[in-house]
């Protein structure tokens, strides 16, 4: 267009447009100018001519123009009147200027033609140029034209051939946009993208490309192939076999390939290579190369995340699953397949949590109920049992798991093993039960002991005064005697739950012990009643109270002889023992280590849950009233928490029952006990007797018994007393009997204090223990005789002889 124009511009000036036939025309003419044949032949020849030439002029597909050196229009033919609405008739002798050049080339026109005309300068003639024509109704059109100098008979004259290019023009521009639109579409894609040729030079690119592999500019601009290549290979983890690809692509036109590749700096690219084709012929071929680090970063992230979300779950050690609506178990991790004892997953995945996790099956179905609207599941305790049926207290929490349509389907929970948790609270809370009504029953106790001293001191005193004839007082006296005395057992008993008696611990051998007692034991159980002794090889010892132990035993005796009215087997068993941390963790009690246990067993009536969990309790009894005071177990518990031990209770209704005391073992030789006072005499003496009590009404009626048996007593109601007295009268002095616990200063401190002086006398202690005794000291001297309170006459008589006579 613009090179039309500038044919107007600079070279229309010498155009005179003529009317111009054609070349041949021209020929066709000399021809008959030069033709001298008849005259009305060669008119009408003429006119023949001019006329198949106008024919020919009017058959051309293009616009032939011809004019003058004026710039008239001597020759228009029918395809000029078509394309530019002019008729021939109205057009010749107009000037080309004014009709089909556009009024902003008019006057460039005419400078050209001019130009031409006076310099024979024209630089568009005899070449196709292309320009913009006007129409008549004033539309401009894009017009390719050919102009051509005729010299005619003298004249100069222009013919032009215009042919209308407005539809060359719109598919040109078509094809310009289409290319241009797919230039902006590579430009625009997520993928730098390089063409080859079938040499492996490179064709196009995108900026993308360029910017993906970094490649400046000038490298590419230089399209050195072999450049752009080391670019390339510089950045990757693994040049050669991006080369080795490379190469292998080449050879093979006609493949496709992709693969990864994977940059220095840790950017990871996907790699496309497909042949290009054009006509089913493969001119090149097309890389396309995607950053994906983003993606794979994404992907290692997830990747690393669902890893440490995997470990968390493999390693945890609260137990986790997920479930089915119907009771599958969909996942499960390790520690629930230990927590329930299983040996993979697998198997625990195959059982039907109904059935095979509820100890309850019916459980399940309550706690879907219960949890089916709200969905979250919160620290809910239920009883589950392992695969070998053990019990287990597990808790749960998570949430319920819903499709869509909001419906539940299954459960993710998180278990925890509370088993041994709660087993140790129920173990606290007895233990705490026991420990207040141990305060409760011990401080009674001890009062009880001082009035049922007295009581029973002072029927004795009467009953020795009573004239032989008062049988019947004698009698009455009796009575009382003998309700003191249950009454002091009684006491014992609770003084012995309330484990403020006084033990004396010494390495025992249990077994031996059994073995000592079974004679007394025997007389305690009916013929119905078939006594065995077990475990007599045991030679385990344990620190041990020898009096506890005989009392223990005789508790239990008793209570299996009273569970087995109808006769059976009582089995006395002693066996060693070693209580692990998962025995600890099982039963919620049992400091690991090892034991020594005795057991007693009998076939008797047993006992429902109800009953177990009572019978430590002082005076819980099942038995009728007078049969039973409910203090057996009571006091069995105490001493065997005094001797740090446990003890444990196995028994189903109608099924027997076994207690089992566990006792910690020690390596230590069993001892030989310490001295008893066996003296069977009741005989008096001369000597004198330092008896030191707080209690006055115990006091009193010691001091009437013993001078009673010719002794000359002398009282102190505590330990700083007596000592002195002591230093006043030393040398008299041949025996101290003295209570444990006094105000101000005790028995054990006064022995303490006596021991240093020069002269020490036979010493005794007598006492009702107490709980701040206990505190105070561990044991008594086991080398000093002692008196239980409460005391008969008798007993009181018969030990204070026996300490004066011992050497
Ligand atoms: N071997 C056993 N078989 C069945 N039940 C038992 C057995 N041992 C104890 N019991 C139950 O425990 C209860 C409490 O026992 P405990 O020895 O403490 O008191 P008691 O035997 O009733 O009375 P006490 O021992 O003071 O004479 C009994 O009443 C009985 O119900
Ligand atoms: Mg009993």
């Amino acid at each position: 267009m613009l090179l039309a124009a500038g044919f107007f511009q600079f070279s229309a000036p010498a155009l005179g447009w003529v009317v111009v036939l054609t070349a041949a025309v021209a020929l066709g003419l000399g021809v008959l100018a030069w033709s001298q044949g008849l005259r009305a032949r060669r008119l009408r020849g003429l006119v023949a001519e001019q006329e198949h030439v106008r024919r020919i002029l009017d058959s051309a597909l293009d616009a032939v123009i011809a004019i003058d050196a004026e710039g008239r229009i001597i020759e228009w033919n029918n395809q000029a009147e078509r394309m530019f609405g002019w008729k021939r008739a109205e057009i010749l002798g107009q000037r080309l200027s004014s009709t089909i050049i556009p009024p902003r080339y008019r006057e460039q026109h005419e400078r050209g033609l001019r130009l031409y005309l006076t310099t024979g300068r024209g630089e568009v003639l005899n070449r196709r140029v292309e320009f913009t024509a006007l129409r008549r109704d004033g539309s401009e059109f894009p017009v390719e034209l050919s102009i051509a100098p005729v010299s005619w008979e003298g004249k100069t004259t222009f013919t032009a051939f215009v042919r209308d290019i407005s539809e060359r023009r719109e598919s040109e521009k078509q094809l310009e946009q289409s290319l241009s639109l797919l230039q902006a579409t590579l430009e625009s894609t997520a993928d730098g993208i390089l063409v080859v040729d079938n040499a492996g030079k490179i064709v196009s690119y995108n900026r993308k490309f360029l910017d993906m592999w970094r490649i400046p500019d000038v490298v590419i601009a230089a399209r050195d192939d072999n450049l752009a290549l080391s670019y390339v290979l510089d950045q990757l983890k693994d040049p050669e076999q991006f080369l080795a690809k490379v190469r292998e692509l080449y050879a093979d036109p006609e493949a496709e390939s992709y693969d990864i590749l994977e940059f220095k700096d840790g950017r990871v690219f996907e790699r496309y290579s497909q042949p290009q084709r054009l006509g089913g012929r493969t001119i090149g071929r097309v890389w396309s190369f995607r950053d994906v680090t983003q993606r794979k970063e994404a992907a290692e992230a997830l990747r690393r995340s669902e890893e440490s979300y995997r470990q968390l779950f493999e390693r945890a050690t609260y137990g986790i699953y997920r479930s089915t609506l119907d009771g599958r178990l969909v996942t499960v991790n390790p520690a629930l397949v230990r927590m329930l004892g299983y040996d993979s997953a697998e198997e625990l995945l195959a059982i039907d949590m109904a059935r095979d996790l509820y100890l309850d099956p019916a459980e399940r179905a309550r706690l879907i109920e219960r949890y089916r609207t709200s969905g979250v599941i919160e620290d809910v305790e239920v009883a589950w049992k392992r695969k070998d049926g053990k019990p287990v207290v597990v808790r749960l929490s998570g949430t319920a798991l819903r499709d869509e349509s909001g419906e539940v389907t299954g459960f993710e929970m998180i278990v925890e093993d509370v088993t041994e948790r709660r087993a140790l609270e129920e173990q606290l809370r007895q233990a705490q039960k026991m420990e207040s009504i141990g305060q409760l029953t011990g401080g009674i106790a001890h009062d009880f002991n001082n009035l049922l001293t007295v009581i029973l001191a002072n029927a004795e005193m009467i009953g020795r005064n009573l004239p032989p004839e008062a049988s019947d007082l004698r009698a009455d006296l009796e009575e009382l005697r003998g309700a003191a005395q249950r009454g002091a057992s009684m006491v014992k008993k609770l003084l012995a739950f309330s484990r403020r008696d006084e033990l004396r611990f010494a390495p025992v051998n249990l077994a031996q012990l059994a073995a000592e007692l079974m004679g007394m034991l025997r007389r305690l159980v009916p013929a119905s009643i078939e006594l065995r002794l077990l475990g007599q090889d045991c030679e385990a010892c344990v620190m041990a109270d020898r009096g506890a132990i005989e009392q223990i035993l005789v508790n239990l005796v008793t209570n299996a002889r009273d569970a087995m009215p109808e006769g059976g087997v009582l089995t006395i068993e002693t066996v060693e023992t070693y209580l692990d941390e998962e025995f600890r963790s099982d039963h919620g009690w049992g400091e690991p280590g090892p034991y020594v246990i005795l057991s007693v067993s009998d076939t008797g009536t047993g006992m429902d849950q109800k009953t177990k969990e009572r019978v430590f309790e002082p005076f819980f009894t099942t038995k009728p009233p007078g049969a039973g005071t409910g203090l057996g177990l009571a006091m069995t518990y105490g001493l065997v928490k005094h001797h740090r031990g446990f003890i444990e209770i196995l028994s189903e209704p109608k099924a027997g029952t076994t207690v089992r005391i566990y006792l910690p073992k020690v390596t230590e030789e069993a001892v030989e006990p310490h001295p008893k006072i066996s003296s069977v005499s009741e005989t008096g003496g001369r000597e004198t007797i330092l008896l030191v009590e707080d209690d006055p009404a115990v006091r009193r009626a010691a001091v009437r018994v013993l001078e009673k048996q010719g002794y000359t007593v002398i009282v102190a109601a505590d330990g700083i007393e007596a000592l002195d007295l002591f230093d006043r009268h030393a040398d008299r002095i041949d025996l101290v009997l003295s209570d444990v616990v006094m105000p101000r200063m005790g028995g054990r401190s006064l022995y303490e204090a006596l021991k240093k002086k020069d002269r020490m006398p036979r010493f005794m202690f007598t006492s009702g223990y107490t709980a701040g005794e206990i505190k105070e000291r561990g044991s008594l001297p086991p080398e000093v005789p002692f008196l239980q309170k409460p005391w008969t006459v008798t007993d009181l008589v018969r030990s204070v002889r026996e300490v004066l006579d011992r050497h």
